[in-house]
């Protein structure tokens, strides 16, 4: 992960990973036409995560496609998602200071990817329980308040990360008491979930960098 500092970028479980400080240089000037003509429609502080996104999803995207292969614009879907070309599945975070963007090939098998970035710290309010299944909130009963924040925290990461993998297929808000974790020491694994008559596979993977958790997730019919 030390290469992220430097702006290369990290092969993770789930795809290759890209990380920015928002507002940086290149991530200002390095956009799409397009991407900045949809930009100019946005505030200072969302253009500044849009455009930071861009630049990672642009620069993971370039190790996973073939050379010869140029980018169109990666825009917005009628769901708010980015747009990767034919092939490519790909999500974008950004938090603070941070912007972050996950690209992996659209195999075969259909999966597809969702990432999540968080101060690794407890939530302002006590959103607990709009976030974590009875189960869930049992597990954390036992932490001092700080740590359980972590671990809330945490966790609604993992579940943005997981919600943005399944909405390309699902294309419905999902509530975060629909998706069950469960813990293995620091393994995430989710039950096979049943949602709207499909069923659907999902993987989680996270890690702790730089004061953030950053979760990514994959998701596939089936
Ligand atoms: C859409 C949502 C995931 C965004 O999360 P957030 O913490 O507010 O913001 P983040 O910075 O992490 O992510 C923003 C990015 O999410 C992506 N995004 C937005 N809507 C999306 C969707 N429907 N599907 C996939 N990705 C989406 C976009 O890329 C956006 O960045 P961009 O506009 O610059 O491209 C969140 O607001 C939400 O509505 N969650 C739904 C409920 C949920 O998470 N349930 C969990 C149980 S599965």
């Amino acid at each position: 992960m030390d290469e992220l500092r430097r702006g290369a970028t990290v092969q993770l479980p789930h795809g290759v990973l890209a990380m920015t400080a928002i507002g940086a240089a290149p991530t200002l000037t390095a956009a799409h036409t397009d991407e900045h003509r949809l930009a100019a429609g946005y505030s200072e502080v969302r253009r500044g995560q849009f455009l930071a996104g861009r630049w990672c999803l642009r620069r993971a995207a370039a190790e996973v496609l073939p050379a010869e292969r140029a980018l169109p614009p990666l825009l917005v879907d009628h769901r708010g998602a980015p747009m990767l070309p034919a092939g490519l599945t790909g999500s974008v975070s950004h938090k603070d200071s941070h912007a972050v963007g996950m690209v992996a090939p659209l195999a075969v098998d259909g999966w597809r990817v969702g990432i999540d970035l968080e101060r690794a710290a407890p939530p302002r309010g006590d959103v607990a329980s709009r976030i974590l299944t009875d189960t869930e909130l049992t597990a954390l009963s036992g932490l001092a308040p700080f740590e359980r924040g972590r671990a809330v925290t945490l966790r609604f990461s993992i579940k943005e990360a997981i919600y943005k993998a399944l909405d390309p297929m699902v294309q419905r808000y999902i509530g975060f008491r629909e998706v069950a974790l469960q813990w293995q020491d620091q393994q995430v694994m989710v039950a096979p979930l049943h949602l709207d008559g499909t069923w659907f596979t999902v993987e989680v993977w996270w890690t702790e960098f730089d004061g953030f958790w950053l979760s990514t997730a994959r998701a596939r019919r089936g």
